[in-house]
């Protein structure tokens, strides 16, 4: 399966910023094709304007979250159906800022993420630990905890294609502090043992994982190459394109086994 670059633009861009980062992606993609699959994950208000430069590019576009209904009564929520509507393939969910700024409980992201699939679109679904938990060691029970309680049955499908997960550190994000290539490859190979104890074999095996926390285009290369990383889940650096079409270019094409 191939890699997957997702650019999170997070909370940033009016529409002059996300036009100018489309194009210039749609421009980058176009002088050098790329075996990845690339992804953009602008903020609601942005999604129509880029699907309209990115359509046919073969860079994909997805929302940031959705609510776990599939309509009705809930001022300023967004349905997968939504999400869909605009062409966008995939949901970000259970984010460590969501969860800090929206007190979303793993139970939340689980009922998002039945509901995002339900509606037809592939979920990347965030765990990590903070820095406490991993100053008391703590890294492996609470992305284990992330993975039972946030992941549905059915998560990943047959062929993987039902489901992402991302392990993205806490203190790994917007810090510059990106996780060395050894702490990357334990939580890596902690999840993929996860999820095909939850999943089972074929399932828990097929889902890729990709890693986010401070990917730039200077560490992308080194992040990729790790075993068990399927991607790089890309923050600050998305936003700008030379930096994003860099890591893009970074990628081994397959993920290692
Ligand atoms: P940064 O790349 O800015 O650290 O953000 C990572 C992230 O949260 C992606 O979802």
């Amino acid at each position: 399966m191939r890699q997957v670059i997702a650019g999170n633009w997070k909370m940033n861009g009016l529409t002059a910023d996300a036009q100018a980062l489309a194009q210039a992606l749609r421009a980058g993609v176009e002088h050098a094709p790329t075996q990845a699959e690339v992804l953009v994950f602008p903020p609601y208000t942005q999604i129509a304007t880029v699907a309209r430069i990115l359509a046919g590019s073969g860079v994909g576009w997805g929302g940031q979250d959705c609510h776990m209904a599939e309509n009705g009564p809930h001022t300023g929520d967004i349905s997968p159906d939504m999400l869909r509507d605009l062409g966008a393939t995939h949901v970000i969910l259970g984010h460590s800022e969501r969860r800090r700024d929206h007190n979303e409980l793993d139970e939340t992201v689980r009922e998002k993420t039945v509901e995002a699939l339900r509606a037809g679109l592939i979920p990347i679904v965030c765990v990590g630990e903070s820095e406490e938990q991993r100053a008391g060691s703590q890294q492996e029970d609470t992305v284990g905890w992330q993975i039972k309680g946030s992941l549905p049955d059915g998560f990943g499908g047959a062929d993987g294609s039902g489901g992402l997960v991302a392990y993205e550190p806490v203190w790994a994000i917007g810090t510059g502090r990106v996780a060395t290539v050894e702490d990357i490859a334990a939580m890596h190979a902690f999840v993929r043992g996860e999820l095909v104890r939850q999943m089972g074999e074929t399932a828990g095996r097929g889902i890729r994982i990709l890693y986010g926390g401070s990917v730039n285009a200077a560490n992308a290369a080194s992040v990729l190459a790790v075993p068990e990383v399927a991607g790089a889940l890309v923050g600050g650096a998305s936003l700008k394109a030379t930096d994003f079409l860099t890591i893009i270019a970074a990628t081994t094409g397959l993920p290692a086994a």
